[in-house]
């Protein structure tokens, strides 16, 4: 297939204007998209955040500036929108890691678990989960749910490590990793807080336990910029993808954020290669063209949609993991 051509001289910015508003649609971006996109977005924030806007939206249309996986929960939540994602192609190294066969059997081995799944992986993969989390909400879940109920945890081995070591639950976890938070160089990160003695270090939970060691604060995307909005000194080192620096320069103009390195001692590496495929021109023709779009059977949706409306229900907080019905525990 061709790609779509934009005329010589289209003003991007003016054009991605009228069409949302002639559309009446609305732009969420993560806070791991080109500054560019995240300044014109209707929305920016955290996986949770994100998947709460898409849920409760009166717009007719809703162009996500994230991957897949994020695109396609606002659909499982909202399917009479229609949603849009500039490229396709943004997927995620997590999601890849599960494929929802191997996940079938894994949880058809253990009959007696329940699993409690990332949001960072595919719809099957929901489909077979009893209840999604996101890093800003799984601590939270996870204290709601009995003590003695085993746990799979999946697909993120380094999240469901830190949850394990932080809450002491024993939980069995799918092997799967971000190739962007497992960049970071312990090496290169102690020689960074050599040159900065007094600054602290952010981290996010996907990173690997021996980053996480020497990190002063773990959390989300919008934990770490809460920890950047309110911190006093003047330096922070950032080990998540670094396009959230964008958020922390525009409250925080006077700090010196600095992204943890890679093995090669500069952040680069990190860039998630997923979220940078989408581009201001990919924003512009999806919303011209309302293409390509998200589309899901409404079978696996219901199925999906189950295990995500437990999680929005209990990160709110307002019921326990009794008033929500039986989870699935055959991994049927
Ligand atoms: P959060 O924004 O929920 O912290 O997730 C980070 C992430 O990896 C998104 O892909
Ligand atoms: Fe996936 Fe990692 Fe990119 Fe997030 S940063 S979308 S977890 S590859």
């Amino acid at each position: 297939m061709n790609a779509p051509t934009i005329p010589a001289g289209t003003d991007l910015l003016a054009e991605i204007d009228r069409l949302r508003k002639e559309r009446n649609a609305v732009i969420l971006a993560h806070y791991y998209q080109k500054p560019e996109i995240q300044d014109l977005a209707d929305f920016v924030g955290d996986s949770l955040d994100l998947s709460k806007k898409a849920a409760d939206t009166d717009a007719d249309v809703i162009a996500f500036c994230g991957v897949r996986f994020m695109a396609e929960t606002a659909k499982i939540l909202s399917p009479e929108k229609v949603v849009v994602l500039p490229d396709m192609d943004a997927g995620c190294s997590l999601e890849d890691s599960c494929p929802p066969d191997q996940f079938a059997k894994f949880r058809a081995e253990h009959p007696d678990h329940i699993a409690l799944t990332y949001i960072n992986c595919s719809i099957g993969v929901k489909a077979l989960s009893d209840i999604i989390v996101t890093s800003s909400s799984a601590e939270k879940i996870l204290s709601q749910i009995p003590a003695d109920q085993k746990i799979i945890f999946g697909p993120d081995k380094h999240l469901g490590g830190y949850l394990a070591r932080k809450t002491g639950r024993d939980m069995l976890l799918w092997p799967g990793v971000c190739i962007v938070h497992e960049a970071f160089s312990e090496t290169e990160l102690l020689k960074l807080k050599a040159k900065h003695p007094q600054a602290p270090v952010a981290a996010h939970p996907e990173c690997p336990a021996y980053i996480l060691d020497h990190a002063d604060y773990v959390g989300s995307t919008s934990g770490i910029l809460k920890f950047a909005e309110e911190m006093d000194g003047n330096t922070l080192i950032v080990a998540t993808e670094p396009h959230i620096i964008h958020q922390m320069n525009k409250a925080k103009p006077d700090v010196d954020f600095i992204g943890a390195p890679g093995a090669d001692g500069n952040c680069n590496c990190n860039i998630c290669p997923y979220m940078a495929l989408n581009t201001l021109e990919k924003l512009y023709v999806a919303l011209r063209d309302l293409e390509p779009r998200i589309e899901i059977a409404e079978d696996v949706r219901l199925k999906a949609k189950t295990s995500l409306d437990r999680m929005l229900a209990m990160a709110s907080g307002t019921v326990g993991m009794g008033d929500l019905g039986p989870v699935r525990v055959t991994g049927d």
